[in-house]
């Protein structure tokens, strides 16, 4: 009876105190999500400065060959600089969790940070060095940066979080690569290629990373009050879970029965994300508003973005108070929605000629819904599905699965389009549709309930839906709640 009246006590002091945004803890989580921009930069500067790069590779060509590039080379070399870049990410992100099982979070951020350096060096130095084999061996060193940092980032802030502002910070995630998105495109209109990208202020990144990143050390800080024992007191337990809670590996997380529904919604989750189409739009939109009539396809471009921005923020203000679900739900159909009106739009363009501007109305609502739910949820939710043991596993899993999909949209969307012409949005409708009834069937509400409130709610599903051995249960850390 004493336990319990003094967790009571412990519970309301956290209430009081546990959920402050303090501002060594926006200090930590600004410097992990500066991993983010860098990957929205990358992923944004792909489809702007084709012909000034096609002009370097033409040059180059004729320096050492004494002859123009064929134009079939061309496209060779030019689709591989695109494609390089999610290569990198499949296997950066799939190294997820063996970096962070052996380095731990803040540390194998730090050495990701060397790939950044690298890949800077490469591209920016390609010019000087006439060679375009550097500047696509740095798009994918950069990709491999992008692709650990999509692993790093969600989970190292969805573990420092409070858990009342665990899916806000989450978001921030998904803020940097929106962010980075839009300066890419800035740039682009601006005529000015930044090979010189990952050059953002790592020196200060070190730093900072340096003072913030050991959580239990410096949780006074990060809480901004002096009496931490509360926090203390559950990372003691965390940590005290973590010893019990073995290390699952990718093989064990499918095996086992307790983490095959976490793990299927974390996986249909970055599928829902990435088939919805959104790539389509960010590596093709400029293609897209000239194909549809739009008389400044680049300004629509920059207006997708800002769009894109605006949007996240507000999914940022609304996602602790209406959750996550709700969010993923209505992003998912708002898409599908603004997908057909997209087709129609598309579909009617010879007829009428403002449906040029009904095209641009359609992105904008297909970016904007994607950005209420379909953006940011799917990255942050995988820290939320799984507890320490499994974690890094999952979000292996996870990421892997967004950067396949990723790369299968990027490489497959022309050849689509030739296809299918105005009927391609069809296609992610139909997929948009069939994502919205798997959340609506599948995924459950994580707003508000802690890690361990969140597994004990999948154990409890496994245990009615199969038996397992007390050892089982046992080295997954499940014996307290059963
Ligand atoms: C998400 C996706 C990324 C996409 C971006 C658009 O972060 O993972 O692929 O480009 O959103 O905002």
């Amino acid at each position: 009876f004493e336990e319990g009246q003094n967790k009571n006590k412990l519970y309301s002091y956290h209430d009081t105190y546990q959920n402050q945004l303090t501002f060594p803890l926006m200090l930590a989580v600004g410097t992990a999500v500066i991993g983010s921009l860098q990957f929205g930069y990358n992923t944004g500067v792909i489809n702007a400065p084709q012909k000034i790069i096609e002009a370097f590779y033409n040059e180059t060509w004729n320096d050492r060959y004494k002859d123009n590039i064929q134009k079939t080379t061309m496209t060779t070399l030019w689709s591989l600089s695109v494609a390089i870049f999610s290569v990198g990410g499949i296997i950066g992100s799939f190294s997820v969790g063996l970096f962070v099982n052996r380095f731990g979070r803040r540390n194998s951020m730090l050495m990701a940070n060397v790939l950044a350096f690298i890949a800077a060096a490469l591209m920016g130095f390609s010019k000087m060095g006439a060679s375009w084999e550097m500047l696509i061996t740095g798009r994918f060193v950069v990709g491999l940066y992008s692709g650990l940092s999509t692993g790093f980032v969600p989970m190292y802030v969805g573990e420092v979080a409070p858990t009342a502002l665990r899916g806000a910070l989450g978001t921030l995630h998904q803020l940097g690569i929106v962010i980075g998105i839009l300066m890419a495109q800035v740039h682009m209109y601006s005529g000015r290629f930044l090979l010189f990208t990952a050059l953002l202020p790592r020196e200060s990144v070190f730093i900072s990373v340096n003072k913030c990143f050991h959580v239990p050390l410096v949780l006074k800080k990060l809480r901004g009050m002096t009496d931490v024992s509360a926090d203390m007191q559950e990372m003691k337990e965390e940590s005290r879970q973590m010893m019990r809670e073995k290390k699952v590996t990718i093989p064990e997380l499918f095996r086992s029965p307790l983490y095959r529904q976490p793990i299927a919604i974390a996986i249909m989750l970055q599928l829902s994300q990435q088939l919805s189409g959104i790539n389509a739009v960010f590596y093709y939109s400029t293609k897209i508003f000239e194909k549809a009539g739009v008389q400044q396809p680049v300004y629509a471009t920059i207006g997708a973005g800002v769009v894109n921005t605006a949007f996240t923020v507000v999914s940022l203000f609304v996602v602790e108070r209406v959750g996550r679900r709700s969010l993923h739900l209505l992003g998912l159909l708002g898409m599908a929605g603004s997908a057909v009106l997209m087709t129609i739009a598309l579909a009617l363009l010879e007829k009428y000629d403002w449906m040029s501007y009904m095209s641009i109305v359609a992105i904008f609502a297909f970016v904007a819904f994607f950005e209420i739910g379909p953006g940011p949820i799917p990255w942050f939710i995988v820290a939320e599905l799984f507890s320490q043991g499994p974690r890094p596993s999952a979000f292996a899993v996870a990421g892997f699965s967004n950067w396949t999909a990723n790369f299968i949209v990027g490489m497959c969307f022309q050849y689509v389009e030739e296809l299918c012409g105005p009927y391609v949005f069809i296609i992610f409708t139909i997929f948009l549709l069939c994502f919205f009834v798997f959340t609506y069937f599948k995924v459950p509400e994580t707003k508000g309930r802690t890690f361990d409130e969140i597994s004990a709610g999948f154990r409890q599903t496994a245990s009615g839906a199969e038996k397992h051995s007390p050892e089982e249960l046992n080295s997954l850390g499940a014996d307290s709640q059963l």
